[in-house]
């Protein structure tokens, strides 16, 4: 039977999202809820499925098996815990909350009600990805010392009708989470950072032409350390195009090599390996990928998980630390001291596809 699905939030990643989740038998949307009922309707004409008036509507249906949380950044930890209290499954967007403390709490409630919660990213499970994460942790580039991450975002402006949220959050909570789920799923819990954090670039204007002006800091570097792993560089901003040179990937430096991820993002990144001091050469995926991103990749594994009782490779608890780091982060940016980080997580298995291939 399909785990049945439905939507909170119908903006622009909801899209995707149905799209997507049609395309797996193991999964089912039955309805939609956004505040504005004039997107649940529009998504449910496209879709198919209910459209509730209100989220206790949606919370009350017994259809419903799982919350898929895809409201803005704010709204998350009310989504997520409305849907815990209410006896859901609940899967969210990214970040799980703003703040550590929430988010414990809601990993602290799942656990307790014994219901799963799960959160993106997933963009750790494409196929470039786990290939990376597979040589990595299979010792192709002996001890990794050195890690450097590149989150060069461009402009929300320039594609998102509604850019004011992203610019409230900031480059690291928006889209430093995908290099860090990544890192944090392959090193393991990170243990402290030093960061800085600037604005480059305050004056902005919407593609509608309305002049806006930022506040938080739209440019961070992170030092991070693991408990057990690299020292990773991480640059996130919303200012450098993701066409730089530096781009958006992840190098992984080793005493026998490196790796460059040349997208942390899209499932079909180009791989490279070289052996110190050598050039690169790509290196194929361990199977061949799909072109972007699968956004119901994380629900199918979930749902696969909720239905055999195997440990599930989005979790809340992976998603709680990932909080703790982007906390720490501007904690550290402020006070211009390095923060210890105390939460940890069992990081997620590999695929099933890459350990048959091993
Ligand atoms: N846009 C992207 O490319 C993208 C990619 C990956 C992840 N995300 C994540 O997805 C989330 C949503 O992003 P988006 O770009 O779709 O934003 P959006 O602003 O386009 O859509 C958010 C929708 O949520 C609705 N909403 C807000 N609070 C709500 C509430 N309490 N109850 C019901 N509906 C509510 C809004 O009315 C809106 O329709 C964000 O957390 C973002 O981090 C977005």
């Amino acid at each position: 039977m399909p785990l049945k699905l439905a939507i909170v939030g119908c903006g622009n990643i909801a899209g995707p999202y149905s799209q997507d989740i049609k395309k797996h038998p193991e999964l089912e949307l039955i309805g939609f809820y956004d505040l504005d009922a004039r997107r649940s309707q529009a998504f449910a004409a496209e879709h198919g499925g209910k459209v509730y008036a209100s989220l206790e509507a949606l919370l009350a249906d017994p259809e419903v098996e799982v919350v898929v949380n895809l409201t803005i950044f704010d709204a998350h930890y009310r989504v997520v815990k409305a849907g815990l209290e209410a006896g859901k499954h609940v899967y969210s967007e990214k970040p799980l909350a703003l703040k550590y403390r929430e988010a414990q709490e809601l990993v602290d409630l799942a656990k307790a009600k014994n219901l799963r919660l799960a959160c993106a990213p997933i963009t750790f499970l494409g196929e470039a990805q786990q290939t990376a994460m597979k040589l990595v942790r299979d010792g192709k580039l002996g001890a990794v010392r050195a890690v450097y991450a590149e989150v060069n975002h461009g402009r929300i402006e320039s594609w998102h009708p509604n850019p004011a949220p992203f610019y409230a959050v900031g480059p690291m909570l928006d889209v430093g989470v995908y290099p860090l789920a990544l890192l944090t799923a392959l090193f393991g819990p990170a243990k402290r950072l030093t960061a800085f954090a600037t604005t480059l670039y305050p004056h902005r204007v919407t593609k509608e032409g309305q002049p806006f002006t930022i506040e938080a800091p739209d440019f961070y570097v992170v030092n991070l350390e693991f408990q057990q792993g690299p020292l990773v560089r991480l640059t996130a901003n919303f200012y450098v195009s993701g066409q730089t040179l530096q781009g958006e990937g992840i190098e992984f430096h080793g005493d026998l090599g490196s790796l460059r991820l040349h997208n942390w993002f899209a499932a079909n990144s180009l791989l490279e390996y070289a052996d110190f001091n050598q050039p690169y050469a790509p290196i194929p995926p361990l199977r061949p990928s799909e072109v972007g991103i699968d956004w119901a990749r994380g629900l199918v594994d979930y749902a696969q998980a909720i239905q055999t009782g195997r440990p599930p490779r989005v979790t809340g608890e992976h998603a709680a630390h990932v909080v703790e780091i982007l906390e720490a982060t501007n904690q550290s940016a402020r006070t211009h001291q390095p923060v210890e980080l105390t939460s940890s997580f069992t990081p997620p298995a590999l695929m099933d596809w890459v350990d048959i291939k091993a």
